[in-house]
């Protein structure tokens, strides 16, 4: 078996300085690298932190590397077993001569997970900053915002960083970015400027490297395991369960975080985005030819999408028959590997009870087994659920749920406290004294309203009219039902179009015999008109509004309730009780014409928000807010940022000070503990 290993050296001579130069494991410098900055040497913790960076990158070329050195030769019979003991005996051999013995560098998995979530570089941002290395402050700040874009602290210090003049716009950048999302979006801008020879070309560029980089994602799924439990198991189910780990792996890489395009988190295959944009490009270019072949590989993911289909044939048409079959090698090759895979995951999910979570919504029916269906569709709902940013918010009813397509409802977005805080905030925006309950409201004489936007409350705040912990309650609580709606709806960036803490009150003694809304059935982006069943899409409506939410405190009156129509403003097709933390999200259009029971009795609160996705049309107020959020509700807010970061490094002081002397891990189960401290700090 000494072959491979003489093919070996053959490659190794092309990678210059490592057999002289061994990696310094990455774990080992992540922990030195958090020791020093306990201690405050900004330095030396920066030189450790980047160069665990660094080791993690190169160890996992090393194993791509040896992986592709190491290719299975013979696949069948008993030359199976051979082969993939000759394998492993490859693979070990070419990562013990590339980076010592195994025990060095092979990272638990809980390490791995801290380095995916991009810990290092929220450090590395503290050192950058404490150095007054802004630019590279910002560059690592902007790194683990992309890996963490729900966490709030590092949220709030991108803001800080970029109301820092000193600081250029272009060093907000992602240091992990995969290459063919910088690609990618060069493609994007030549399109926007209308270039689209030279946009498509780009995009194809980005198609093969996004198929490389999703091939190395595959071929890392083979590294080492922990085993997690040891029993006792017959050799082809220990097999089995370890093959089909592999492949969900291998699977899964079609949702691997780094590799998805930077819509945030988006829902889109990145393979059919590009696919779905060079189809575009080439219809444009009326270059019919390259249009139906891209179609035609679109219809493998969606053999049943009419609207796909019809395309298809108009290309065929102009074509005349010529190249009628032509399809992308390297899309077919995809579709088929992936499907063969499934088929084997869902075989063993369906007989050897081995779990398998199919990340593709494209998987077409009939490649899961009858008896699953059912089971898999469910999971799938549930699956939608658990990608919500935030743990404590479930979906409670899904859009079929609610009969539509584009409306979801959600619970658990603010707590108790926080509903009664926005309350009295809500009720204390009517102005001051207490007996005024607001004007009038314009849809009904038998209700009082007032409102309250996220600016004039934080206003009030600074000049101490209302508690500015309220305030900036309701600006961070919009700011959730933003994320959520951008990544339920699975969208790009939404913008705020407007935001309104809104309360409506019975008037006493006008209640009786009530037959009007609170707020009549309309729509949020065009002009309903239910007698030609239309809505629309023209001025003085708020076109460009796309998404629109409405984020419930209480429910203690009576009426109240939101209900959908159909397009003539009477078939009611959702009604919804509103109750505290419950979030309605839905598309501002004419499918999702909608109105407001009348209240009858008590005082019902409630932000309405509306989205936009036109960074144009994106309100003014909000960025003033955002100033007052961090600026001047002032000197105060930037002090409680600089604590945090001080607080972050004392604590961390702390707890090594604590002991007789700063803690090095040097054995696996203390470097686990470590860590997880450092984690419930950040
Ligand atoms: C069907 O294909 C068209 C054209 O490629 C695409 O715009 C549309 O989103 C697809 N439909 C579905 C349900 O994916
Ligand atoms: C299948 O596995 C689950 C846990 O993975 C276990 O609870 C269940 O009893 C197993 N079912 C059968 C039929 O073996
Ligand atoms: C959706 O329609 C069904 C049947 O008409 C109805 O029972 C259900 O209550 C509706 N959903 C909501 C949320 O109102």
């Amino acid at each position: 078996m000494c072959g491979p290993l003489l093919l070996l050296f053959g490659g190794l001579l092309a990678l210059p300085g490592t057999l002289t130069d061994p990696i310094s494991p990455p774990d080992l410098q992540l922990w030195a690298g958090l020791d020093l900055f306990s201690r405050g040497d900004w330095a030396g913790a920066q030189a450790q932190l980047w160069g665990s960076v660094r080791s993690l990158r190169e160890l996992r070329e090393v194993r791509l590397r040896c992986g592709t050195e190491c290719k299975l030769r013979g696949t069948q019979g008993p030359q199976l077993e051979e082969a993939v003991l000759s394998r492993a005996d490859c693979l070990l051999g070419c990562e013990k001569l590339l980076l010592g013995e195994p025990s060095l560098y092979r990272l638990t998995q809980e390490t791995e997970r801290v380095f995916q979530r991009g810990l290092p570089y929220n450090y590395l941002q503290v050192t950058h900053y404490k150095l007054e290395e802004l630019d590279k402050a910002a560059a690592a700040a902007f790194t683990f915002y992309v890996k963490n874009p729900h966490h709030e602290q590092i949220q709030e210090d991108i803001q800080r960083y970029r109301r820092m003049k000193e600081i250029q716009e272009p060093s907000f950048q992602d240091l992990e970015q995969p290459q063919y999302k910088t690609v990618y979006a060069q493609a994007l801008s030549l399109l926007s400027e209308g270039k689209f020879r030279v946009a498509v070309r780009r995009l194809e560029d980005s198609l093969k490297i996004y198929l490389m980089e999703h091939e190395d994602c595959r071929a890392l799924c083979e590294g080492t395991r922990e085993q997690e439990s040891e029993i006792y198991k017959d050799f082809s189910y220990a097999i089995s369960q370890y093959y089909t780990e592999v492949l969900q792996c291998k699977q899964n890489c079609a949702l691997e975080p780094t590799l998805r395009p930077s819509g945030e988190h988006s829902k889109q295959d990145p393979l059919i985005s590009h696919l779905s944009l060079l189809l575009d490009i080439y219809t444009k270019l009326e270059d019919w030819e390259a249009a139906a072949e891209i179609v035609r590989s679109l219809l493998l993911f969606q053999p049943q999408n009419e609207t796909a289909k019809e395309r298809l044939r108009g290309y065929e048409e102009r074509l005349q028959g010529k190249n009628s079959d032509k399809l992308r090698e390297s899309i077919v090759s995809y579709v088929r590997r992936t499907l063969s895979e499934k088929r084997l995951l869902y075989y063993a999910m369906e007989h050897l009870n081995i779990s398998f979570n199919d990340p593709d919504s494209w998987t077409p029916e009939e490649i899961i087994p009858e008896s699953l269906r059912d089971r898999v569709k469910k999971e799938r709902e549930e699956k939608d659920q658990r990608t919500l940013p935030f743990e404590e918010v479930t979906v409670t009813l899904t859009p079929k749920q609610m009969n539509g397509t584009t409306r979801v409802t959600l619970d658990g977005v603010i707590n108790e406290e926080e509903c009664q805080m926005l309350q009295t905030l809500g009720q204390a925006a009517g102005g001051p004294g207490s007996g005024f309950r607001g004007r009038l409201s314009r849809h009904t004489p038998r209700e009082r309203i007032q409102g309250l936007t996220v600016l004039r409350a934080l206003q009030m705040a600074a000049s101490g009219a209302v508690d500015s912990s309220h305030a900036r309650l309701y600006y961070r609580a919009s700011e959730r039902a933003r994320v959520l709606a951008q990544s339920y709806f699975g969208t790009e960036k939404l913008h705020f179009s407007f935001t309104h803490l809104v309360c409506r009150s019975a008037i006493e003694g006008e209640q009786d015999s009530r037959n009007d809304f609170s707020h009549p059935v309309h729509a949020d982006n065009c002009i309903l008109d239910p007698e030609e069943r239309e809505c629309w899409k023209e001025l003085p409506a708020y076109v460009h509004r796309d998404y629109s939410g409405v984020l419930y405190l209480n429910d203690d009156f009576q009426g109240g309730d939101l209900f959908f129509t159909e397009l003539d403003a009477t078939t009611v097709t959702a009604e919804i009780r509103p109750s505290c933390g419950r979030l309605v999200l839905f598309g501002a259009g004419g499918e999702n014409a909608h109105g407001v029971r009348a209240v009858t009795q008590g005082t019902r609160c409630a932000i309405a928000l509306w989205f936009t996705k036109s960074a144009v049309h994106a309100e003014q107020e909000r960025s003033l807010a955002s100033d007052l959020m961090v600026g001047s509700d002032g000197h105060k807010q930037n002090k409680e940022s600089e604590t945090k970061n001080t607080g972050r490094e004392t604590s961390g002081r702390e707890t090594f000070a604590s002991k007789e002397e700063p803690e090095r891990p040097s054995g696996r189960r203390q470097k686990k503990r470590v860590n997880r401290k450092f984690e419930d700090e950040l």
